[in-house]
This record gives structure tokens, C-alpha cells and sequence, in this order.
């Protein structure tokens, strides 16, 4: 049996002084980034939010009770209070079983608070199937990333194959060296675009909380920016390369053909650019339409935008990444019922109206992939 966190914290053997910390942290702003770390890893530097007993247990059991939250006695490895990580982590975020509050956890497995979630949904609208072909699939064991080189194989894929679990000062605590990574790879934040970020650099960021640190709205994908400066071997597709190796890579790499300014005409790409290219240079390599790119006035994809400024007929220095084509948890899964093959690969689609699949209004009916191709290309 579990109980409610509340609860057990007041029975934890540290009770009185976790109850006043927890006081504390709950009733504190809490910025992107902030959760799940030590005041030291925040970007105010002022806050705790790493409480051990939200996911450790040190015998299993208190007051004769068990502390698993999936029930049983014996922790999970690690001590933790769920038989396996993804468990732990679903204990809150999906359906926010504790029923916590201030903050209150992302709902990340079929969320239904209401708002389009910046990472995408594990198991959006689908609550009944597992469509594994449109997400990562987290609580897999040997799974190896496709594009990954060296090739490896990762024995239990999980959220903190992707997350630290202690936190960081990267953007939502992403890993610094993901899979394959050798060298860190920092996607450090800003809290309403200004001053320094994250790590204590200078701006610009690599992304844009717009709406600083309110719990559930940071969430909101149309308040996740992404601005970070060109050639960095930072920032999301970087990141995603840690695992991803050959997909990720600057314009004349091997492994992407093209050039540093797209393809001029004898550069053709092997792979889609993720970095380097903007839309400026495909415009005068003609093979994107920065005229429509600028006049769409649904939702424009998203792409990594240095100057943070919309496009005009004249000047977008916007760059596809891999958060253009894709969702980082996983996508929509409208056409699960009647054609389950559209749904694949964590897919941005886009309907008639202009809608993303994660859209409670999109219309599978209308909704195609190539809709994103052509808010650039136009062809
Ligand atoms: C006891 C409940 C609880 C458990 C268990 C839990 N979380 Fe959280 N998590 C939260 C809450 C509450 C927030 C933050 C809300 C806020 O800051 O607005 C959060 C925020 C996060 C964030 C976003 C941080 C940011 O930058 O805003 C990530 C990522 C995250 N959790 C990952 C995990 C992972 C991975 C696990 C499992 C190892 C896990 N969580 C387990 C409650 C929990
Ligand atoms: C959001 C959930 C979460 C919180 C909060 C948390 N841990 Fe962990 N911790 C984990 C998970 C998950 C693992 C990894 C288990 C594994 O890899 O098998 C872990 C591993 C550990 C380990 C062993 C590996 C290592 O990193 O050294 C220690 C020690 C540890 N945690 C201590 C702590 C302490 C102390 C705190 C509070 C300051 C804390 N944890 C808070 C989830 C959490
Ligand atoms: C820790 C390693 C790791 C990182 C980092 C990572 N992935 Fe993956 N990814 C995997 C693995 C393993 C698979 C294969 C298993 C699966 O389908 O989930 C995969 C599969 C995928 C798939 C195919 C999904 C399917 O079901 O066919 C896409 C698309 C994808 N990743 C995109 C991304 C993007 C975008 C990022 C960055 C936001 C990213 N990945 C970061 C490990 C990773
Ligand atoms: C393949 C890497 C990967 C895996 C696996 C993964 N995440 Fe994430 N997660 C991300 C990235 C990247 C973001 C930020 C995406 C964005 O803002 O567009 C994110 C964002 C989040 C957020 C913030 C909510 C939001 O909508 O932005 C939470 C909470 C979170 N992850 C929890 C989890 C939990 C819990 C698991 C395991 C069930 C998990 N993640 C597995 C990469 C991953
Ligand atoms: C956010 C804008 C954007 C989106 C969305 C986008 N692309 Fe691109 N694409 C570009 C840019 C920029 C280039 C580089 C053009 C250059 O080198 O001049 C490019 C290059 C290409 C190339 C290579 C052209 C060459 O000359 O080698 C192809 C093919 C392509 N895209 C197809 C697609 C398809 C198919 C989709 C949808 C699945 C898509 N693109 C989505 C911006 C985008
Ligand atoms: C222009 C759109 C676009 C961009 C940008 C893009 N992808 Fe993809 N991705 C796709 C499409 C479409 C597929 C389906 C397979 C295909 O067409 O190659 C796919 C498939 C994948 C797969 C699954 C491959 C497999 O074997 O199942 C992974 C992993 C992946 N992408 C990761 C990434 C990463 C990481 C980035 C950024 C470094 C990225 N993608 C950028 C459109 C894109």
C-alpha cells in the first residue's frame, strides 16, 4: 500500500524538520530548473528543492507501514520508494497520485491540466494503449538510440537516462552528458530572456522561460523559447546528440553533408540541418520561402531564434532544430484508433487549421506531417 507523501513526512523519523522545510519549499516560487535541486543549482540560488524523502526511503517501512509508494516492504535499488525509477517518477507525474499542490507536479503521461505541455506527452489521449512507436520508451531494458555512435545500448532506458535526479543547473536538470556524451553539454535558461543564465554565463541562453518561475505555466509549450546563437555545440540538438550521435552535427560534417551556409548549390545535405542554418541562407539558397515563412499567422514551428524577434520578408535568422519535427517525451496520438502507423517518431503534425497534434482541437482528418515541412519550404 502507499500513503499520501504528506503523511509519511510527518511520520519520517526527521519529521518536525522536514515539516518546516516543506513549508517552506511549498509555499516558495520555484523557477525552470529549480525543482529537484539544491539552492545551489538554482538560478536565484536561494531556494531548496531537493527533498531526499520524496523518493528515498532508508528501511522500507515506517511506523510499520510501507513507505513504497507501489507497495511492499524491501526499496527499490537504490533505496528508492518504487520498485523501479519510472515508477518513482510517475508517482507524481502522471495523475499526481499524492495529490500535491503548490507546486503541483507536470503531468507528463496523458496530461489533462489543461495546457499543451513544452516536452510533449508520453501517452497523450491514449491513456488505454501503449504506442511505444511515438514516444521513448521509458521502463525499456537494452534499448539502443537509433543514430547512436559508437553504437550503444542503454540497460534500463528511464527519465534519469535524461534528467538528473539530484538536479543541475541545466534546463529542467537535462543530464549534462547524456548517453554518449564526452564533454558536458549545457541547455542552461533564462528567466524571462535577461540577464545572466542558468550557469552563470552570459545571455543569450539557450532557452527562454517567458513567463519566469510560476509552477504549471512554465510548462505551457508557448512559453519555452529557444534562443541560443549559432555553431554552439550546446543547446537542445546537442544535447539530443549525446544519444543521437550521427543526426546531430554542424553543416559539412560527414555525417550531414551541406556547409556552414546551407547548401549554396554544390552542398547537398545528407541528413536535415539541426543547427548552423537559418532561414536567411536557405532563403537565398533558395530552398525555403522566408516571405510565407514570416506571413503564417497560426503557430509557427518551433525553431532556435538568436535575435528572439518574429520574422519578417526581410530578416529571419530562425534555424530548424530537432524540436521542430519533434516532441522530447513523445507526440500526439490521434490516429491511434483508426491508422496507428501515422503516429511514429514523436511527430509534430499540423492540421488545416493550423493545430499540433497535441492539440485537444486538431483534426487527425486534416493533419499531415509535410504542414511542417512547408511553414519553411513552401514548395
Ligand atoms: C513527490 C513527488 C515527486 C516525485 C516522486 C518526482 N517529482 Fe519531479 N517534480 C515534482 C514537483 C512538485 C515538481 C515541480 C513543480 C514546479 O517547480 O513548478 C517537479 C518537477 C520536475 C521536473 C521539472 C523541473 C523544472 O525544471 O521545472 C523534472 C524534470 C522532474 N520533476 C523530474 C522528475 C524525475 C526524473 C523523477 C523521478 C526520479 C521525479 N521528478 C520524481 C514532484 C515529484
Ligand atoms: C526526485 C527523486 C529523488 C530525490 C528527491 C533524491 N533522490 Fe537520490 N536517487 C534517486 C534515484 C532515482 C537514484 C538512482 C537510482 C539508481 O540509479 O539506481 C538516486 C540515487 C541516490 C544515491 C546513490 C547514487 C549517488 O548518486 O550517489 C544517493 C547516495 C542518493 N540518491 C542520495 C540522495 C539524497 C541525500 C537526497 C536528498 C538530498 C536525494 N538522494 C534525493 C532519486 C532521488
Ligand atoms: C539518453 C539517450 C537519449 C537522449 C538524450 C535522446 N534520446 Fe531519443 N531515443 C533514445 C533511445 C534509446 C531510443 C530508442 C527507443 C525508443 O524508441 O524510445 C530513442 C528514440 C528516439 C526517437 C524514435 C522514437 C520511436 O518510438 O520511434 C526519436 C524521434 C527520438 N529518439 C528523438 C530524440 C530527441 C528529439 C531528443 C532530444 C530532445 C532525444 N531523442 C534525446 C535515447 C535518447
Ligand atoms: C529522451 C530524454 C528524456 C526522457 C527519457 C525523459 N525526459 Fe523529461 N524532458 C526531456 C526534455 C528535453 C524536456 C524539455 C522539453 C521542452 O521543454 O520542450 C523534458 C521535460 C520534462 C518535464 C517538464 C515538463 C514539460 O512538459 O516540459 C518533466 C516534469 C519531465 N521532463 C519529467 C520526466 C519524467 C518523469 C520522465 C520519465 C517518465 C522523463 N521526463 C523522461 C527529456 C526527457
Ligand atoms: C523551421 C524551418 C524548417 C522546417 C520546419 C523544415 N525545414 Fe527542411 N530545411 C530548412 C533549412 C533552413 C534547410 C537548409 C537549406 C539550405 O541549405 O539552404 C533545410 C533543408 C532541407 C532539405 C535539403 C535541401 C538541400 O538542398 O540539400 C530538404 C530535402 C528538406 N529541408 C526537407 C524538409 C522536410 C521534408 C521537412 C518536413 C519533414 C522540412 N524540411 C522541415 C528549414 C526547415
Ligand atoms: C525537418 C524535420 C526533422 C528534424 C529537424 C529532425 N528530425 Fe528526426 N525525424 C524526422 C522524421 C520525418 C523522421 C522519420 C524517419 C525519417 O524520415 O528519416 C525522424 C526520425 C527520427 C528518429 C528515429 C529514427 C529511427 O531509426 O527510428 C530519431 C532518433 C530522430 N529523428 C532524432 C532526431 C534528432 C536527435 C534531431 C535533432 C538533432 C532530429 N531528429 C531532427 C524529422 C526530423
Amino acid at each position: 500500500m502507499y500513503r499520501p507523501e504528506r503523511y509519511t513526512l510527518l511520520w519520517d523519523p526527521e519529521g518536525s524538520i522536514l515539516l518546516i522545510l516543506l513549508i517552506f519549499f511549498f509555499c516558495t516560487t520555484v523557477h525552470a530548473g529549480e525543482y529537484h535541486a539544491t539552492k545551489e543549482e538554482t538560478f536565484s540560488k536561494t531556494t531548496e528543492t531537493l527533498v531526499c524523502s520524496q523518493c528515498h526511503t532508508m528501511h522500507g517501512t515506517q511506523g510499520g507501514q510501507s513507505m513504497i509508494y507501489t507497495g511492499g516492504a524491501l526499496p527499490g535499488r537504490a533505496l528508492i520508494r518504487a520498485a523501479t525509477i519510472v515508477q518513482l517518477c510517475l508517482t507524481c507525474h502522471e495523475n499526481n497520485s499524492l495529490g500535491m499542490s503548490n507546486p503541483t507536479p507536470p503531468d507528463i503521461w496523458n496530461n489533462t491540466l489543461g495546457y499543451i505541455p513544452s516536452a510533449g506527452d508520453f501517452n497523450d489521449r491514449n491513456p488505454s494503449t501503449q504506442n511505444e512507436q511515438n514516444r521513448h520508451s521509458v521502463g525499456q531494458s537494452n534499448v539502443t538510440p537509433p543514430g547512436s555512435n559508437p553504437t550503444f545500448s542503454i540497460d534500463y532506458f528511464s527519465c534519469i537516462s535524461c534528467h538528473d535526479q539530484h538536479g543541475n543547473t541545466n534546463f529542467r536538470n537535462l543530464k549534462k552528458r547524456p548517453g554518449n556524451a564526452s564533454a558536458d553539454i549545457t541547455v542552461n535558461y533564462s528567466l524571462n530572456g535577461s540577464g545572466t543564465c542558468s550557469d552563470g554565463t552570459s545571455s543569450p541562453c539557450d532557452v527562454d522561460n517567458t513567463t519566469g518561475g510560476s509552477n504549471l505555466v512554465k510548462y505551457y509549450r508557448a512559453n519555452v523559447t529557444f534562443i541560443k546563437t549559432p555553431s554552439d555545440t550546446n543547446g537542445i540538438p546537442a544535447w539530443c546528440g549525446g544519444c543521437h550521435t550521427d543526426f546531430h552535427g554542424a553543416g559539412g560534417a560527414s555525417n550531414m553533408g551541406g556547409s556552414l551556409s546551407g547548401d549554396t548549390g554544390s552542398s547537398p545535405w545528407l541528413r536535415h540541418p539541426v543547427r548552423d542554418v537559418d532561414i536567411n541562407e536557405a532563403n537565398a539558397n533558395l530552398h525555403a520561402d522566408r516571405t510565407f515563412w514570416a506571413g503564417i499567422t497560426t503557430e509557427r514551428v518551433r525553431v532556435v531564434n538568436p535575435d528572439n524577434t518574429a520574422p519578417s520578408s526581410t530578416n529571419a535568422d530562425e534555424q530548424p532544430f530537432c524540436l521542430s519535427c519533434h516532441y522530447a517525451h513523445g507526440g500526439g496520438n490521434p490516429n491511434n484508433a483508426t491508422d496507428p502507423t501515422l503516429d511514429h517518431s514523436n511527430l509534430v503534425m499540423i492540421d488545416s487549421q493550423g493545430k499540433i497534434n497535441l492539440d485537444s482541437t486538431y483534426s487527425a482528418s486534416s493533419g499531415r506531417l509535410r504542414n511542417v515541412c512547408q511553414q519553411c519550404h513552401n514548395q
